[in-house]
């Protein structure tokens, strides 16, 4: 018996116009990748997509871009929401854009696709928890409630992708979605080279034992969680 070999896809092209207020995340790896989660999963017709933690808007206007019906995109950032927007009418792309956590998404009903890249770096106790990458002492301050939670913001049928690093903790992420009720599976991971920002907290994520002195990259991985269509 022959395999035939899966075709290559050709590299996704993200939204052309990207612009971010000063402190606003720009679009790195982590993005790419679930971007390219989001083309694989393929959308339902006119799917209802929520972007939590949305910073430039880079993966709700991807979704608008890949045909989805309705796109939400949601920051705590008063900077990211309105880079958010600009970048919508930049891209002449529909996407409502709100402030707000993902405990303010309850309000806003269930989607068929829910996407977040949280902040997920740990910091060590008492650090400036401003930056939108720290995510308290596991990293996991944003991730832990959104993996307990996620099933809620889900119609029957539905599914999250999440991004984060293997330093919050994959099995963590994995075991609260099932726990949830969700069928939870990593379904990407990439290695990428330490930036600026974890190359100064090598010595805190090696006081907490997640990497040795000389690490110098991460891998970071797609989660993707499906809500079933009927109770199990
Ligand atoms: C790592 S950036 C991701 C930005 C964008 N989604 C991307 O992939 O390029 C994380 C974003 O989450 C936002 N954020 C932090 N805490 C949040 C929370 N509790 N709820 C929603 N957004 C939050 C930050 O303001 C920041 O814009």
């Amino acid at each position: 018996m022959t395999t035939q070999a899966r075709p290559a896809q050709r590299p996704l092209d993200l939204p052309r116009r990207i612009v971010c207020l000063p402190g606003v995340y720009r679009p790195q790896t982590d993005s790419v990748l679930l971007a390219e989660a989001l083309r694989e999963a393929s959308l339902p017709p006119d799917a209802r997509v929520l972007d939590i933690c949305t910073g430039s808007g880079v993966l709700a206007l991807t979704a608008a871009q890949l045909g989805a019906g309705e796109v939400t995109a949601l920051d705590t950032s008063r900077r990211a929401v309105i880079s958010a927007w600009l970048n919508g009418q930049a891209n002449r792309l529909k996407v409502h854009v709100r402030r707000g956590d993902c405990y303010d998404a309850f309000a806003l009903g269930t989607f068929d696709v829910v996407l977040a890249n949280p902040p997920y770096v740990p910091c060590p106790p008492g650090a400036d928890t401003s930056a939108k990458w720290d995510a308290g002492p596991d990293g996991r301050s944003v991730l832990d409630p959104l993996c307990a939670n996620a099933i809620d913001l889900l119609r029957p049928g539905g599914l999250l992708l999440l991004v984060h690093s293997e330093f919050a903790g994959a099995d963590a992420s994995l075991r609260q979605l099932r726990e949830s009720g969700l069928k939870a599976a990593i379904v990407a991971r990439r290695r990428v080279p330490f930036g600026p920002v974890l190359r100064g907290r090598v010595d805190y994520l090696n006081t907490r034992g997640l990497c040795s002195a000389e690490t110098a990259s991460e891998e970071v991985v797609v989660i993707r969680a499906d809500r079933p269509n009927r109770p199990n």
